[in-house]
């Protein structure tokens, strides 16, 4: 079994204060912990993650960039490319979050590259797949996360350099989540698809993510090939954050 990843993104959320209050607080209990049984990672949002970076320290939390771009430099007003992540003290990055992929209409062939772009910096990519409602409905979830994964993995993809993250468009911020059967079920799959092209395919982290809570954080970490979770709004609350982390045993 993997170690389990519990995941932070905080999306367009936090200002100066309350990031350095939450990741304040995070770092304390994951220090206080003594060897917890599972690795936190926070994602803040890009003005934030220096703050951040200082702020969790020496305490064993991991910081990650929401997006990058594919090219290390160059003219690309607004960006921010894997290597100034890595400088500021992200060891990840999350490409290809389904809000990227909607607002920002990006397709799988760049997140490849934002992907190739982080392992290229050291970091490892966070690469997010996931279905939207009207794709399971027509019973198409397996096929689309299949084909989004081939299509958004790099060139070196390997346990150390790519975490997975199955996060159903449906289930981001809804309240709603699969049954724990259906997530077992796609998560299988995912691991299938990267058996099929990566090595050590079954060290692979695959994340679920997608209204992950406390009071469902405990079921959905038990389900077989779930090897963290990627959480949303929830991770803006400490004890709520914190409680997901204490439900992986
Ligand atoms: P949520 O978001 O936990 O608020 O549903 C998850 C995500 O989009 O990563």
């Amino acid at each position: 079994m993997n170690r389990k990843l519990i995941a932070g993104n905080w999306k367009m959320n936090g200002l100066s204060a309350e990031a350095e209050a939450l990741a304040g607080d995070l770092a304390r209990r994951y220090r206080g912990a003594g060897a917890p049984a599972f690795d936190m990672l926070l994602c803040p949002p890009a003005p934030a993650i220096g703050l951040v970076g200082r702020t969790i320290a020496g305490s064993g939390l991991a910081l990650g960039g929401q997006d990058c771009h594919a090219d290390p430099k160059g003219a690309h007003t607004g960006d921010i490319s894997a290597e100034m992540l890595g400088d500021l003290g992200c060891s990840h990055v999350i490409v290809g979050h389904s809000e990227r992929r909607q607002d920002h209409g990006e397709t799988d062939e760049q997140v490849a590259a934002k992907a190739a772009a982080a392992l290229g910096a050291g970091l490892i990519a966070v690469i997010c797949v996931g279905e939207t409602l009207e794709e399971r409905d027509a019973g198409e979830t397996l096929d689309v996360c299949g084909r989004q994964l081939a299509g958004s993995l790099p060139p070196g993809a390997n346990p150390d350099t790519v975490v997975i993250a199955y996060e159903p468009v449906w289930a981001i911020g809804t309240g709603r989540t699969p049954t724990v059967d259906d997530v077992g079920v796609t998560h299988s799959h995912i691991r299938g698809t990267l058996s099929g092209r990566i090595a050590g395919a079954e060290r692979v982290r695959i994340l679920y993510g997608g209204s992950v809570k406390p009071s469902n954080a405990a079921e959905l970490m038990a389900v077989a090939n779930v090897d963290g979770a990627l959480v949303g709004g929830a991770s803006l609350v400490a004890d709520d954050f914190w409680a997901i982390g204490a439900a992986c045993g």
